[in-house]
């Protein structure tokens, strides 16, 4: 198991009324990153936040903003990101026509680099860019939405592209993402996880105890 478990939370299941208010809530409350769901209603059936709605975020904290990219072609909107002020800029390789190319975008940026694979998703589509991205995020439902249910099959996955990272000795992260709760975390974990994204969890669950939702992800 990795030694440092951090949280993302999704502000996707925030209150989008008082966006700003959420994000200082979650920093106060002991978030690591602010796990944010850029989706374009082509890549995924579903519309969420731009680079304008970040920009206007990013004074109100120092946390590092996780920009998860569900936006098909991904390139020509890499630079708009880097500019609003992610940080780590996270991509599904299905959505450029050339994996390298984006990688070197981002880099070029001076933005971390995440690579993404939905739950049907097979490892050799990334395997030979392990080395060359900071994180991997494994989806554990399909994107979209939030407030799905876990799909335990993808803890296979996760433990190989842990050995895979081992066996290089790469320091990347592995973030889990989708219908993480109380018990999965546990198992997402196990199987070699060090990020943990969690949206309806932290927000709804304990009427909304952000600092105790996200207490119980991190030691559980
Ligand atoms: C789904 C998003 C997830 C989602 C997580 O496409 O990438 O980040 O919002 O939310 P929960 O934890 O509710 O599944
Ligand atoms: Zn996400």
């Amino acid at each position: 198991m990795s030694a440092q478990i951090k949280i993302s939370p999704s502000i996707l299941s925030a209150d989008f009324s008082k966006l700003g208010e959420e994000v200082i809530a979650l920093e106060k409350a002991g978030a690591d990153y602010i796990h944010i769901d850029v989706m374009d209603g082509h890549f995924v059936p579903n519309l969420t936040i731009g680079p304008e709605v970040i920009k206007k975020l990013r004074p109100l904290t120092k946390k590092t903003f996780d920009v998860h990219l569900m936006i098909s072609p991904v390139d020509k909107f890499i630079q708009d990101f880097a500019k609003a002020g992610a940080d780590i800029i996270t991509f599904h390789p299905e959505a450029t026509p050339n994996i390298s190319d984006t990688i070197n975008l981002i880099r070029k940026e001076g933005k971390k680099v995440g690579i993404s694979l939905k739950p049907k998703s097979k490892i050799d589509l990334i395997e030979k860019y392990i080395d060359q991205v900071d994180l991997i995020l494994i989806m554990s439902v399909e994107p979209g939405f939030g407030g799905q249910k876990f799909m335990p099959e993808v803890l296979e996955k996760t433990k190989k592209i842990k050995n895979l990272v081992d066996e290089k000795k790469l320091q990347t992260e592995i973030e889990i993402d989708g219908g993480i709760n109380f018990d999965n975390c546990i198992q997402a974990k196990k199987a070699g996880a060090n990020v943990l994204v969690s949206g309806s969890t932290i927000f709804k669950e304990n009427r909304g105890d952000l600092k105790k939702n996200i207490g119980i992800l991190r030691t559980n």
